[in-house]
């Protein structure tokens, strides 16, 4: 309780003009928080006092000073990395406002830098070299290994030159389809070391979404293995790109090389097949070239990553990151966000295939030159208490997952938690999806034994970084609430007509002004990218996501508003999945809704018509299934088919959703108003059929 006390008092020494800044009024007031005590989850004094940001009045008065003087807070800690040479007269030039012109985000624009260099022979010239840059922990126990920071550089070099020698130049676009092995943050930094864009596809992706993407940026090189282990399971990822370079030849994009690791533990060169003269094994070449490179140093706003994600037309969005306020930006957050010491060990359960990976795999941590863990295989293999043996092992002080991950451990007997110390976790994270409250509980109280603060970090592939998120150190934390901007971030909550509503209140969440990490542009289409995120509210990016605020100004994320659903923390857009369902030559139609899904947070939920005549069948069933596997990846795959010999439409033509989210929720009594449906009797259908029917 005197800690409690500690907290509560604090805030309430604050003067209560400080909070002109919008979102802070409420949280300032001591009573305010005291009245819902019940809620809130303090930091112990222990864990505050070693705080990077030990207390509310620290984090305000920061965070003032980051809105007040963006331009000064921003280059303040711009100027701890290396630039070979500074920015220009601008720190940042922005304009958010479509009307205004053009969308335009830029940060240290003339300045020259390279985020490879900061890294890792920064880290090294600061002596860190010999500091463990990478644990691996491979799929089977006892399969492990790991990397320095000179190890690192040398082998990132190696293959830096490799690239430079096949011809790779900066602005080249590199495709990467690699499980987590430590070859694939290695061969992200290789890229970034010659000034070559990256582009990493999740090696979940199927063959088709892997060429769309080869299609859309055309890479000199596709990096990939041969095979991976994952769980009991085999994947085989030569298969994987083969076919996919099938494909995108046939769409006029033919690449010249596959560089193909050999990933021995899952399948040997032997078995693998080989298209000679374009497939070229990694272990033949890489380590025959010199172990320095010259760094290609890059402006600011050069591109590093091209990412693809999912929005609501069916066409996956390239987002493009750049270089100097990415870089800025993740270590930033990265440091204050799990109160980074030198000496912690950092495991964040993402694949690099995603942007968290990217961030908070890669970039971030290394930048801070952390030790981080790479793991290869699955959280339940081969039990569900591996992630917690991993912890002990390594002794991993910060761990970093999807509230997914939590919700199916938790499922399990606490026996697979309790056998293990995990005395070594001092700071919990969470990202991808709102956690529930009840998962929030069981992995502040079981996992984290009551002890390690949990940052619920709110973010997204455009956002770079995370914009909302908790400081252990800072904040009491209410269960379920990503809680506060981080520096420089100004949320906002605005309703449909696109106006900012103050205090207590929901609506939709925008973001006012830009920050270091933000995305610059959707690869090849600014158009589509000021339409989706800067036209549906003038004046502000808008995320996509509903959001609440509560009295006390903490921040509750609802999911999103748009017709995207977001499956154990990966995002797919309905679309992508409606126009694999209607590709299958029996299927007329197909809406896909999400619904609520006790361990995926969201599962999907596929409404499908028949092409005339077609009877419904089980074998059918799995056919459409198996298309969507096929099209995207098996993590897209429908939940549920529920057979509908229509969809609800207006007269117009537009397929109801609302209708068709209430029908797969079973909430029949919250359908609403139907009347100006074309037909309303195909709801009363839809009813009586259910689903799997
Ligand atoms: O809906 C939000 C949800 O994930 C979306 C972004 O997905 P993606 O770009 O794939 O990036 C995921 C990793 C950053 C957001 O629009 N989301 C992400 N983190 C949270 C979240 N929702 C609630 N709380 C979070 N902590």
């Amino acid at each position: 309780t005197s800690n409690r006390l500690r907290h509560v008092e604090s805030m309430a020494i604050f003067p209560s003009g400080a909070g002109k800044i919008p979102a802070l009024n409420a949280v300032i007031l001591g009573e305010a928080l005291a009245s819902e005590e019940d809620d809130l989850v303090f930091p112990s004094d222990e864990f505050s006092q070693q705080a990077l940001v030990p207390s509310p009045q620290k984090y305000l008065e920061i965070y003032k000073r980051s809105v007040e003087d963006p331009a000064g807070f921003w280059s303040d800690i711009a100027s701890e990395f290396y630039w070979k040479k500074k920015w220009g007269d601008k720190v940042y030039d922005d304009n958010f406002d479509v009307r205004k012109g053009a969308i335009k985000i830029e940060w240290f624009k003339g300045g020259i830098t390279n985020i490879c260099y900061n890294c890792l022979d920064r880290n090294v010239e600061a002596g860190l070299g010999d500091k463990v840059a990478m644990y691996w922990e491979g799929n089977e126990l006892n399969v492990d290994g790991k990397l320095t920071y000179s190890e690192l550089l040398q082998k990132v070099c190696q293959l830096a030159n490799y690239l430079k020698d096949i011809g790779v130049k900066k602005g080249d676009a590199v495709i990467v389809y690699l499980p987590m092995l430590m070859e694939l943050p290695m061969t992200m930094l290789a890229c970034a070391r010659i000034g070559a864009v990256h582009s990493v596809v999740f090696a979940g992706f199927s063959a088709e979404s892997l060429a769309q993407r080869i299609v859309d940026c055309k890479p000199k090189v596709v990096i990939t293995c041969n095979a991976v282990n994952r769980g009991s399971k085999v994947i085989y990822l030569k298969d994987i790109v083969d076919t996919a370079l099938v494909e995108s030849a046939k769409n006029g994009v033919s690449v010249d090389v596959c560089l193909t690791y050999e990933n021995k533990s899952a399948m040997s060169r032997e078995n693998t097949k080989w298209q000679e003269g374009r497939d070229i094994w990694w272990q033949d070449v890489v380590p025959n070239y010199p172990s320095t490179c010259a760094v290609e140093w890059v402006d600011a706003e050069d591109p590093l990553f091209l990412l693809y994600t999912s929005g609501s037309t069916g066409k996956p969005k390239g987002v493009l990151h750049t270089t100097g306020g990415y870089m800025v930006y993740t270590a930033t957050t990265f440091k204050y966000a799990f109160d980074y010491k030198s000496s912690d060990i950092y495991w964040c359960t993402a694949d690099c295939g995603w942007i968290t990976g990217h961030s908070y795999v890669t970039y971030g941590p290394m930048l801070n030159g952390a030790s981080v863990l790479v793991f290869e295989g699955a959280p339940n293999y081969p039990d569900s208490g591996r992630c917690w043996d991993i912890v002990d092992k390594y002794k991993v002080t910060i761990f970093y997952t999807a509230p997914t991950l939590v919700r199916s451990l938790m499922r399990e007997s606490e026996e697979y938690v309790k056998k293990y110390s995990r005395k070594s976790l001092r700071v919990l994270g969470s990202v991808g999806e709102p956690i529930n409250p009840s998962a929030w509980r069981w992995f502040y109280n079981v996992v984290g034994d009551s002890r390690c603060p949990i940052s619920d970090t709110w973010w997204q592939t455009e956002t770079g970084g995370f914009l909302i998120t908790p400081l252990p150190g800072a904040w009491p934390q209410k269960p379920g609430s990503a809680t506060f901007p981080f520096f420089g971030v100004q949320p906002v909550i605005v309703d449909e007509k696109g106006d900012e509503i103050e205090g207590e209140c929901s609506g939709y969440l925008c973001i006012k002004g830009s920050w270091p990490g933000a995305f610059r542009t959707l690869y090849g289409d600014h158009e589509r990218y000021e339409t989706t995120y800067f036209k549906p509210f003038a004046g502000y990016y808008f995320s996509g996501d509903g959001c609440s605020r509560d009295k006390d100004g903490y921040h509750w994320l609802t999911g999103r508003v748009d017709d995207v659903i977001n499956v154990s923390g990966h995002r797919i857009g309905t679309a992508e999945v409606e126009s694999a369902l209607v590709s299958h030559p029996k299927c007329a139609e197909a809406a896909v809704v999400g619904v609520e899904h006790e361990v995926k947070g969201q599962g999907i939920y596929a409404f499908v018509t028949l092409v005339e005549g077609e009877p419904y069948s089980e074998e059918l069933r799995k056919s459409l299934i198996l298309t969507v596997r096929k099209q995207i990846g098996a993590f897209a795959a429908p939940d549920k088919i529920h057979w509908a010999p229509g969809l609800p439409k207006t007269r117009s033509g537009k397929i109801m959703r609302r209708i068709l989210r209430k029908i797969a929720a079973r909430q029949l009594d919250e359908l609403g108003d139907t009347s100006t449906l074309a037909d309303p009797s195909v709801v009363e259908q839809l009813i009586a059929l259910g689903e799997d029917s």
